[in-house]
């Protein structure tokens, strides 16, 4: 069925928890429909899942603006839950102000100077995985690797780390409806908040660490003092749930594609593609949002003023017109172009740091282990946003 303006009406709610279970065939009806379509249930939204489309709303960041939130709730008409981000929710020229200091923070010659603290750490952690056998890929891997390096580099204390996945699983929820994942999420932050403001003050971050070098660049003038704090939470909102998940997806793929994990195997330096291809294959962040600034079109048909434009990035990353197979999970396929990250001038301002540490953690593995196993069924962390496993039952054969 088509709307009023000749876009294609579909009945799919993406945040429905069958469909965040498996949001596959949803993402399949939603691209071969149109370039864009509407959701009955959000009468407010247009959304596309191809390729092209979500490539060119992220890459036109003045039509289609952050600042009025990049999750379904329109801050023009409600208030934000938390104070917005001065980067992931802000536009030019606050956000070219801020990006600048977080990016030269987080830059890859920047990264380089971690990567030997975080090349021990993953082969430790490997090497207990290893003597286990038997381990829960999520829980004895994918959330202990990002919960100790990222906090480490930006100078949190390790106390109360556990507080960030809290406050993580909250900040995604948050970007979809006001439903129960919501609900269950807010309803376990307690205190969190209190602790997340109290690790990005000044006096509680190490010299010389991320946190750190944030409130260097407001000594130096480039950002406020006031600032500082509210980028730093930005590093511990978007810095760790991302990559853990983005790791426990990473081993879901290669422990159900043995044959790609011989691969991985036989050549360990394939351990930065075979993550890149998982971020592709089974995309972390499913979903952002824009809000259109003015009227304006989308593929040719007209969108109007303050509509959001819901970006399908998950599903733009096996859109048929862009890649060959998509379903296919290949570790020598070379996904440049892929949307897990983002694209414009809000892609990812961390992703020298989630390459590196899904680059050092499959590489340590693909050393030591032989094969992986799947040993017993998987399960799944609902969140509105994030694409992420609970549990994730493996057996390592060691090599
Ligand atoms: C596999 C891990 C990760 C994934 C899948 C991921 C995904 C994304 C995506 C899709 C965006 C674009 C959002 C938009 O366009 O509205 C983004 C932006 C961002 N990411 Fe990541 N991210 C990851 C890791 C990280 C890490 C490790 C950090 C911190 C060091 C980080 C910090 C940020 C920040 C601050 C932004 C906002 C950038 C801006 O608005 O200019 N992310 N990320």
């Amino acid at each position: 069925m088509n709307d009023n303006a000749g876009i294609p009406e579909l009945d799919f709610d993406p945040y429905a928890p069958d469909v965040l279970t498996d949001p596959y065939p949803m993402h399949h009806a939603v691209r071969e429909a149109g370039p864009i379509v509407k959701l009955k249930p959000y009468p407010t939204v247009v959304a596309s899942a191809r390729h092209e489309q979500v490539h060119a709303v992220l890459n036109d960041h003045v039509n289609f603006i952050s600042g009025a939130g990049v999750g379904l709730s329109n801050f023009n008409k409600e208030t934000p839950f938390r104070p917005k981000s001065l980067i992931l929710e802000a536009d030019p020229p606050l956000h070219t102000q801020t990006r600048a200091v977080l990016s030269r923070i987080l830059s890859p010659k920047a990264v380089m100077q971690v990567r030997t603290a975080f090349a021990a750490e993953a082969d430790a952690l490997i090497d207990r995985c290893v003597a286990k056998g038997r381990i829960d890929g999520i829980h004895d891997l994918a959330q202990l690797y990002p919960l100790k390096v990222f906090p480490d580099a930006v100078g949190v204390g390790d106390e109360g780390r556990e507080n960030l996945l809290i406050y993580g699983d909250l900040v995604f929820n948050s970007m979809g409806p006001r439903n129960e994942l919501l609900a269950k999420a807010a309803a376990r932050m307690g205190p969190v908040t209190e602790w997340i403001m109290a690790n990005c003050a000044r006096d509680r971050l190490r010299p010389g660490g991320f946190g750190d070098q944030i409130y260097q660049a407001a000594d130096a003038g480039e950002i406020t003092h006031e600032q500082a704090p509210l980028l730093v939470r930005s590093f511990l909102s978007a810095g760790v749930d991302t990559t853990i998940n983005g790791i426990g997806n990473a081993l879901f793929a290669l422990a159900n594609h043995p044959g790609e994990y011989a691969r991985l195997h036989a050549d360990p330096s394939l351990a930065r593609p075979a993550f890149e291809e998982a971020l592709r294959w089974e995309s972390t962040a499913q979903t952002f949002f824009r809000t259109a600034a003015r009227d304006t079109t989308i593929a040719g048909v007209p969108v109007e003023e303050n509509s959001k434009v819901l970006c399908f990035l998950a599903a733009a990353n096996r859109d048929p017109r862009k890649w060959p197979d998509p379903d296919r999970y290949d570790i020598t396929r070379r996904p440049s172009g892929h949307v897990a990250l983002g694209s414009g001038i809000h892609g990812c301002v961390g992703q020298a740091v989630a390459r590196l540490e899904g680059e050092l953690v499959l590489g340590a593995l693909a050393r030591r282990v032989k094969a992986i196993e799947v040993a017993g069924p998987p399960t799944r962390r609902l969140n509105n946003t994030l694409r992420a496993l609970d549990t994730l039952p493996l057996e390592l054969i060691a090599a």
